[in-house]
């Protein structure tokens, strides 16, 4: 079913720009979502470059494969994006990942993404495969929900959640939508942050777990060095300080010298990384879309190791 919600694409100019385009090159698009970069970074190719784009989410497919049908530049692939391991060594010139969910994913009720609108609690990117959140729900015993919640929300009241998911699963069955999820979560946590549903932490924890999203990253990340070309770019655009955290530590474990101090005069092994910098929306993307006000893009080029 083709949606009628549409995403805005955050920090699109200095995305595209972060990829310093070689017009004859071969991008990745790591997360399509509805192709704002996809689309930004084709105008800057040659009829000769080449885009390869994934998604989890059969939508964004659905919408990168009618765009590959009308240009035979692109690439499409129905995967995570740690499969990107798989294309040859040294076969790309620039890498973008635009993490987590796409407005579309949010906005509709049917995803169970969202605690604004009542709707099944799924949360999988990829509906195709795996465990919705009410499936995981279920069985999951307290011990492991109270580190889900607390690890991947960072939420203080993550054991009282658990025990509450526990309680009303006990007493009156599965907890099966968004709706119900936000109504024990709210009679859960104590003290609210300003301008923050009460649910924020929880949801954000159980999209991330469901999804494996932070394990996929580290992953994707390991096979950006792999598959990037010397000088070719990463970009990588994150939403929550989890995420930024693996990106920038990446980066910067990758941007310096190892020198082996057991070996006299041995000669430092190479960076393979050079960091770039940090960009984040200005006030006036801000302004005009609320949801990039968290965004950091974090960008690096591949060294010659
Ligand atoms: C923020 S949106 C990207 C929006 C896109 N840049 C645009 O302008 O339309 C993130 C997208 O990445 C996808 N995604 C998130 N994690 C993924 C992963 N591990 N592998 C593949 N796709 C993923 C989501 O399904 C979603 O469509």
């Amino acid at each position: 079913m083709e949606t009628t919600w549409s995403h805005l694409t955050v920090l699109l100019t200095e995305a595209v720009q972060a990829l310093s385009i070689n017009p004859d090159g071969h991008y990745v698009d790591a997360t399509f979502g509805r192709g704002g970069h996809s689309r930004a970074i084709l105008q800057r190719l040659s009829p000769q470059g080449r885009l390869t784009v994934f998604d989890k989410d059969p939508q964004a497919i659905e919408v990168a494969r009618q765009l590959a049908a009308q240009d035979a530049r692109v690439s499409v692939r129905h995967s995570g994006f740690a499969s990107m391991a798989e294309l040859p060594p040294a076969s790309v010139d620039g890498l973008l990942m635009d993490l987590g969910v796409s407005s579309p994913q949010i906005d509709d009720p049917a995803r169970g993404f969202s605690f604004r609108h009542d709707g099944p609690l799924d949360m999988r990117m990829d509906t195709t495969r795996g465990q919705s959140v009410a499936q995981w729900l279920e069985t999951v015993p307290i011990p492991t929900l109270t580190e889900v919640i607390r690890d991947y929300g960072e939420e203080r009241f993550a054991a009282q959640i658990a025990k509450a998911i526990d309680r009303r699963r006990q007493e009156r069955g599965p907890v099966r939508t968004t709706g119900e999820l936000a109504e024990i979560v709210a009679g859960a946590v104590k003290t609210r942050e300003p301008g923050k549903d009460p649910a924020t932490r929880t949801f954000q924890a159980l999209r991330i777990f469901i999804n494996a999203e932070l394990e996929e990253l580290q992953e994707a990340l390991e096979a950006a060095l792999h598959i990037l070309q010397p000088q070719g770019r990463l970009v990588v655009i994150s939403f929550h300080s989890l995420e930024d955290r693996i990106a920038k530590q990446f980066i910067a474990k990758h941007s310096r010298e190892v020198v082996d101090r057991r070996v006299t005069f041995a000669a430092p092994r190479a960076m393979k990384l050079r960091a770039l910098g940090r960009v984040k929306p200005s006030e006036q993307e801000i302004a005009a879309n609320p949801r990039s006000r968290s965004a950091i893009l974090r960008v690096a080029e591949r060294t010659h190791d």
